[in-house]
């Protein structure tokens, strides 16, 4: 360790609380205070326990703190990057900016690659310091993303380890800009205003930006998107966002994400008690926008397109009526039992616009059914679709971005319920079952077969309700992580 200054020195620990050996005078004392203290204050390393004591005999930080991991088999990215991100709110609650870690600790861990671990870690780091304050009056109180220099200590670094963390904090400067949308009230934005403010962003990080209006949305056959924005005052848009990549001449890997600014149900109307939440709905489209960014700021090889079709789902008096037919932009017809299921629908026409750029991939992100939270809760997300390889690649990303996915079937024996003598495909079910499987079955038939395609609901992780420990309340950005993850990946292995 060098001799930096830093407000607090930060010790990882795991449950075994064997501390990382000490090489110098320095980390020697350090070690004997931490040992000493970990004994009068009985912390015992496990996840995400946090000590603090004052230092003293002249070290070169303020405070040390001791952040626990758990056990060694058991760290997960996901479970690093909790950890972090406590860490860093505690930090910035005490006002302190400088932050010392030696990322020694992880070095030699049974679970998982070094890379993953710092990647996790610092994305942790940067992201728990995160807060929404854009409507609060007494701004001294709490501040945005607090300044937060992180002095990694380790003196034998290797320059590939120094890349994983420039990148990951790279991430976190695009997510900061895209959560700060995400979390806006649909008042403020609204869909006019959300094309808005991808535009400044897209010519920020590099990436061309096209929005397509109600006439272009009539004219290309975009009935079914139509149909979901005709209840409210506010124009519906679908934008497109490219990032041309280093190699132009690779298919693009197309990004769709469900963009509904308020979900009110439209006539199907939901019941008031927690309606609120719904302006989260644009969540799906907040995590394609950051990682089509993201894809951009990286350099990545291939061009990366992200499809947001972006409404407003409302009861007006112009609203789609349940029984009501549509003819899809791909030409299926669709007969609209209940307005409430309108991610899909909307889903069905960027789907259609995607298949359309002969894309590699497609992979889409949308906060779809309330039964994917009564299957998985607010732990993992499900993801599905037309192709085991690219729904095991997700899985795979998911697991080392703290992004976790669970695979749903889509078996051909769910299509039944979908079935109607009036269209060639109805948006829901009789009676419910299976929901969020039915929701990606209807999404399939809209995506040619030998296009691989998934679908990743995220309808329980998109956003916190109440403030957990490690991250401020109000949107995640679930899903950029996880897809950056998948695409890097790709590209280290199809070179
Ligand atoms: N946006 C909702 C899904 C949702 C609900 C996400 C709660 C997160 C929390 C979606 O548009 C919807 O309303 N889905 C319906 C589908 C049903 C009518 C088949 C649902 O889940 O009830
Ligand atoms: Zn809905
Ligand atoms: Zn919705």
């Amino acid at each position: 360790m060098a001799q930096q200054k830093a407000d607090a020195w930060i010790i990882l620990s795991f449950s075994d609380k064997r501390l990382p050996p000490a090489d110098n005078a320095i980390t020697k004392r350090l070690r004997r205070m931490a040992e000493g203290w970990m004994k009068t204050s009985g912390f015992s390393g496990k996840h995400g326990e946090i000590t603090s004591f004052p230092s003293w005999e002249n070290l070169p930080a303020k405070v040390v703190v001791l952040l626990g991991l758990g056990s060694r088999i058991d760290l997960t990215p996901g479970r690093a990057q909790r950890a972090a991100a406590t860490a860093a709110r505690l930090a910035k609650r005490l006002s302190l900016r400088e932050i010392a870690v030696s990322l020694a600790p992880l070095s030699s861990l049974p679970s998982i690659p070094v890379e993953n671990a710092v990647n996790a870690l610092v994305q942790g780091f940067d992201s728990g310091r995160y807060d929404f304050v854009e409507f609060l009056s007494a701004k001294g109180r709490r501040h945005g993303k607090s300044d937060l220099r992180l002095l990694l200590t380790d003196a034998k670094q290797p320059t590939a380890l120094q890349k994983v963390v420039a990148e990951a904090l790279l991430i976190g400067e695009v997510m900061t800009d895209v959560r700060d949308l995400a979390n806006q009230p649909a008042n403020e934005a609204t869909p006019a205003a959300i094309v808005r403010t991808a535009r400044v962003l897209a010519a920020k990080y590099g990436v061309r930006f096209a929005a397509a209006r109600r006439g272009e949305l009539a004219r290309t056959g975009c009935n079914a998107l139509l149909a979901v924005a005709q209840g409210s005052s506010q124009e519906p848009f679908l934008l497109t966002l490219t990032h041309r990549g280093r190699n132009p001449k690779l298919k693009p890997i197309v990004l769709v994400g469900k963009t509904v600014t308020f979900d009110t149900g439209g006539i199907s109307l939901k019941p008031g008690r927690g309606m609120e939440w719904m302006r989260y709905d644009k969540c799906g489209g907040m995590a394609v926008l950051a990682a089509t960014l993201i894809a951009s700021r990286l350099k990545l090889r291939h061009p990366v397109i992200g499809i947001l079709p972006i409404v407003e789902n409302m009861p007006g008096g112009r609203a789609t009526r349940p029984g009501d037919i549509v003819r899809s932009h791909s030409g299926k017809t669709i007969e609209i039992i209940n307005t409430d299921a309108e991610g899909r629908l909307i889903l069905a026409d960027a789907l259609s616009v995607a298949k359309d750029l002969k894309p590699e991939a497609i992979v889409d992100l949308a906060t779809l059914t309330g039964a994917c939270i009564v299957a998985l809760g607010h732990v993992l997300s499900a993801v599905m679709g037309n192709n085991e390889k690219l729904v095991e690649q997700l899985r795979k990303a998911g697991e080392a971005s703290g992004d976790r996915l669970w695979p749903f079937p889509l078996l051909p024996e769910y299509a039944d319920a979908i079935r109607t003598p009036f269209a060639d495909i109805k948006n829901v079910s009789a009676d419910g079952a299976a929901g969020t499987i039915i929701g990606g079955i209807f999404l399939r038939s809209f995506v040619p077969e030998n296009i691989p395609w998934a679908h990743v609901d995220i309808a329980g992780t998109a956003w916190e309700e109440k403030e957990p420990s490690y991250t401020a309340s109000g949107a995640t950005l679930f899903g950029t992580r996880l897809l950056i993850e998948w695409i890097t990946d790709l590209e280290k292995t199809d070179r």
